[in-house]
């Protein structure tokens, strides 16, 4: 259940979603929340249920230099951590809704590691002639994240200017899926998240 604190700061958000179309939650859950969020893709990593992401463009191997992250799919929530994050991602939708009218009701995620060195190059989350992702939502899981160590998520708010968000943890990042190019700047470490994305009603194309 979130307390005062996170209601308030996810009223902020839907401010600047609305405004801006994108906001920034520096603090979305629990550091000992984010920390066994972590363990869990580390963990997912070193049983080999990890599977090299692809790309809507490319699906062979020559994809990597688009896309360097491995990835693993949340199904129902099997960890109390897993629960949490997926009860906080619940009720952000629920305040969407009521708020900005978006009708959104499925939620995908999947936890993404990026290998050092690794990024995704400049894309949009909604696929060419689908509706399907209206909200895209990354939460950052890697401990003790340096500015020096890289990383960025890039967003593109115009032809002209980006703004560079550096990956610390316990930050999420929520914006509108058709509305933002973005791309994520190679990093000198590790870097481990959460991806997720609410989609509407009846968006799925047959
Ligand atoms: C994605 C993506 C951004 C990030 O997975 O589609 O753009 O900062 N991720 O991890
Ligand atoms: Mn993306």
């Amino acid at each position: 259940m979130p307390n005062m604190h996170v209601i308030s700061q996810t009223e902020q958000a839907i401010d600047d979603i609305a405004r801006n179309g994108y906001a920034i939650i520096e603090q979305f859950l629990p550091a000992e929340i984010i920390s066994s969020l972590a363990d869990e893709a580390r963990g997912f990593q070193s049983s080999g249920l990890m599977r090299k992401a692809v790309t809507g463009k490319s699906q062979d191997s020559s994809s990597d230099s688009l896309r360097g992250d491995f990835i693993h799919w949340l199904g129902n929530p099997n960890s109390p951590a897993q629960h949490t994050y997926q009860t906080a991602m619940y009720e952000l939708s629920a305040v969407l809704n009521r708020s900005l009218y978006l009708g959104l009701f499925e939620f995908e995620t999947h936890f993404a590691i990026y290998p050092a060195g690794k990024g995704y190059a400049k894309h949009l989350d909604q696929l060419k002639g689908s509706q399907e992702r209206q909200v895209s939502t990354i939460l950052y899981l890697s401990q003790n994240w340096q500015s020096t160590d890289g990383g960025e998520l890039r967003l593109y708010l115009d032809e002209e200017t980006h703004q560079d968000i550096s990956p610390h943890s316990g930050k999420l990042v929520v914006f509108l899926s058709d509305r933002f190019w973005h791309e994520v700047l190679p990093a000198n470490r590790e870097r481990i998240s959460l991806t997720g994305w609410f989609r509407k009603r009846g968006s799925r194309l047959p």
